[in-house]
């Protein structure tokens, strides 16, 4: 696989960094990562704002313009496309501070360590559509500035890690008793038809999906709100949603163990789910 370092493109197995990088030494640094459908980059643009955002809460300079990381991004799904005739893609952005001797203090003038490397897209299974996916839940325990997509990821690696244990798809965490994200997802209710997410805050980060599921219920008549949700109204929701770039949207049928909604729905996918996947193909 083709990667990018640093103005160059070699084998993902030729790129090195220096032992010293402050991604490696600290984790200092910030990610993103945008899907690529029939070979086009997927809200390009959101993403990018998303990493400016990242770069200037931690104060890395933006190394880039605009134009240059899309030339960049087309480069390697077009080689990916090209080499294995992969058309949905992701693309993982990676910026790190740079190199320099070991200091907490942030070195003046670094050049930071860009990276990027494409991957094929893997869609959610058939079975997961049809049947739904396990979460289970935890506390929040992750640091309090969730709205950086930082590359120290320690706490969602410990969060995923958890749900793999028990076989489920994704920890469900909850800050003070309300509802923040999933280890690598946001995470929605639906409560009488309407779909519900938890606010905007620096315990949770802005998915690019925020926007596109706000659009998508607009098209699809689905009211759209973002509010506190408790960890009693998501255990007793009609429906429980994840989101991310690769998930799309998924249905959770069962948390805890416990079948998720009411009825004949219970431990099934929900009408709310099925319209707006529908709607985001
Ligand atoms: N994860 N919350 C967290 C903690 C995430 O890591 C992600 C994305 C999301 C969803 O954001 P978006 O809709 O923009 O993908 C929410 C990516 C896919 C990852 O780490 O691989």
């Amino acid at each position: 696989t083709l990667c990018y370092l640093n103005g160059h493109y070699t084998p993902l197995a030729e790129a090195k960094i220096p032992v010293l990088d402050r991604g490696f030494i600290f984790g200092d640094g910030i990610y993103d990562v945008v899907p690529v459908y029939g070979r086009r980059l997927f809200r390009f643009d959101e993403h990018l704002a998303r990493l400016e955002r990242s770069l200037a809460r931690i104060r890395i300079p933006n190394p880039h313009t605009r134009d240059e990381w899309l030339e960049r991004c087309r480069c390697l799904v077009q080689t990916l496309a090209e080499t294995r005739g992969v058309d949905d893609q992701v693309v993982y952005i990676q910026v790190t501070r740079g190199v320099a001797p070991r200091d907490h203090v942030m070195p003046e003038g670094l050049e930071p360590t860009v990276f990027m490397m494409v991957n094929p897209l893997k869609h959610a299974t058939a079975d997961q559509r049809h049947h739904g996916v396990a979460c289970i839940t935890a506390r929040d325990f992750r640091w309090e500035r969730g709205d950086i997509k930082s590359t120290s990821l320690l706490g969602n690696v410990l969060a995923r890690q958890m749900s793999a244990d028990h076989g489920a798809v994704e920890t469900i965490m909850f800050r003070d008793g309300f509802l923040t994200e999933a280890s690598s997802s946001n995470v929605w209710i639906v409560q009488e038809g309407a779909l519900i997410g938890a606010p905007k805050s620096e315990h949770v980060l802005e998915g690019i999906r925020f926007e596109l599921l706000r659009e998508l219920c607009e098209d699809c008549d689905i009211p759209y709100s973002l509010r506190p949700v408790s960890e009693a109204e998501l255990l007793s929701a009609d429906e429980v949603l994840l989101s991310s770039a690769t998930k799309e949207v998924l249905p959770v049928t069962r948390v805890d163990g416990v079948p998720v909604g009411h009825g004949a729905l219970r431990g099934k996918p929900g009408p709310v789910y099925a319209r707006l996947y529908e709607a985001y193909q």
